[in-house]
């Protein structure tokens, strides 16, 4: 087992986080819980910038919001003077609410909605990141009705397939993001963007290959593929185009095995390669930007649980059960992740047994790790789940109606809750019960008919 980020591991053998100890941490605040490294995500943050500035002084590092975004999180990254990758017009509000300049926020998405879109435009978003024609032709209206003028890049498919899961692969031609390389439809959105809609400033071009990238041969191509896009434009049309945006996807350590290259080896064969094809293809260094989201959160987070009921199938596998599961963590049960884990309280530990961590909702595919070593496993004990920081509370769901954790940021032997645990009120919070289904006063009190049932 690794440990990543300020982990360490004190004389009774618990796992500290941020000099917090985290068997602590379960107690004080309950479990499940998401831990979030402050400092590792900040160094993160800063390795990115630094490695890019390094090459490409007026380079931009952009945090994707959807791997995680809180209003906290909003505060870090402004911090660390990132910019942000918002997806939704719920993102675009969390940012903006968390006081996130929004003439440093990048607004993606494949369907932005009308609303969504005058929102962005009124709030005066830095880059939208226009997906297809209809949303182009959408935006130029919007803006004009508002007399402004929208900053775009256009998201474009360049064609490449990366080898991670089919679900979170983007750059292909078979995807439903962005416009397809190579088509004379593409050439022709461009063309509309640039010269024949008043209220749309093209800036440039975006593209996305995919997410948990291992390899840093498809930024290569896709960087390579985008500057001969460009190269392209300007012989067709002396179209220039001052930015490119290469995306995110960069992948991270989730278990033993995984070795993903830094942020510095990233930003040396992005920024090399741009430079070195540009001056071949006699095209102005375009303004570079990225937009990392699990390299720069994911191994900041681990999740805290309690372990409960403890089964064995004999001659099969023991199952230790959490209290929490594929609500909190589905990536396993959709992505089939691989995640490593210890027992927070038994850290110093030896490593006995190799045990199934099962999740408590009502699925078999409820399973948080399939094959783990832990030291002998007992009710009570606290086990950590490491590098949950990204996709994990961003895509919790209250299934089973089990309200969703909390989170807390460590940082410095301190402690403090950036999103406070769901209550069992929080769940019904939205509910509406029709009259005509109400409880009647006179079985209120007794029984659960129905004011119709009573009738
Ligand atoms: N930019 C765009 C346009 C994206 O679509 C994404 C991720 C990113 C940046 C950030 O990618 P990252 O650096 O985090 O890999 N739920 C999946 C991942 C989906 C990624 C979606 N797009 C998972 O849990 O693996």
């Amino acid at each position: 087992m690794k440990l990543r980020g300020t982990m360490s591991i004190d004389h009774r053998g618990h796992l500290l986080i941020g000099g917090c100890d985290t068997v602590e941490l379960a107690r004080q605040y309950g479990t499940p819980l998401y831990v979030i490294d402050e400092a590792a995500l900040r160094e993160k943050a800063r390795e990115y910038r630094r490695a890019f500035h390094h090459y490409m002084p007026d380079s931009e590092v952009i945090y994707a919001g959807k791997a995680l975004l809180t209003s906290a999180i909003c505060r870090i990254i402004d911090e660390e003077q990132l910019s942000l990758d918002v997806v939704s017009g719920g993102e675009l509000y969390t940012a903006l609410a968390a006081g996130f300049p929004p003439e440093r926020i990048y607004f993606h998405g494949n369907n932005k909605s009308p609303a969504e879109l005058t929102m962005a435009v009124t709030k005066g978003v830095g880059r939208i990141v226009v997906d297809n024609l209809h949303e182009l032709r959408l935006l130029q209206e919007i803006a004009s009705i508002h007399g402004a003028e929208a900053k775009i890049l256009l998201r474009i498919t360049p064609g490449i397939k990366t080898n991670t899961h089919a679900y979170i692969q983007t750059g292909q031609f078979d995807s439903k993001f962005g416009f397809p390389l190579g088509s004379e439809e593409t050439v022709a959105a461009v063309e509309w963007a640039a010269r024949r809609m008043p209220n749309i400033r093209l800036m440039g071009l975006h593209c996305h290959i995919g997410s948990q990238v291992m390899d840093l041969m498809p930024f290569r191509l896709a960087a390579e593929h985008m500057l001969r896009f460009a190269a392209e434009l300007r012989a067709r049309m002396g179209l220039k185009l001052a930015e490119l945006d290469l995306g995110g996807g960069l992948g991270i350590r989730y278990h033993e095995g995984d070795e993903p290259p830094t942020p510095a080896e990233y930003a040396q064969v992005i920024c090399q390669t741009v430079t070195a094809l540009c001056r071949e293809l006699g095209l102005e260094v375009p303004k570079i930007m990225v937009e990392p989201g699990r390299s720069i959160v994911g191994e900041a987070g681990t999740t805290l649980y309690t372990v409960g009921a403890i089964k064995d199938v004999p001659n099969v596998r023991r199952y230790v059960a959490v209290d929490g599961g594929m609500a909190d963590n589905p990536r396993v049960a959709l992505y089939q992740a691989v995640y490593e884990a210890c027992l927070a309280n038994k850290a110093a530990e030896e490593a006995a047994e190799v045990v199934t961590i099962a999740g408590r909702c009502c699925e078999s595919g409820d399973i948080l790790v399939r094959e783990v070593m832990l030291p002998p496993v007992e009710p009570g004990d606290i086990l950590a789940v490491f590098s949950t920081g990204a996709y994990n509370y961003s895509m919790a769901s209250n299934y089973n109606h089990l309200p969703r954790p909390a989170m807390v940021l460590v940082y410095e032997g301190k402690s403090d809750v950036i999103v406070e645990r769901e209550t069992y009120e929080d769940l019904i919070r939205l509910d509406r019960i029709p009259p005509r289904l109400a409880v009647s006063q006179d079985c209120a009190a007794g029984g659960s008919k129905s004011a119709a049932a009573a009738r």
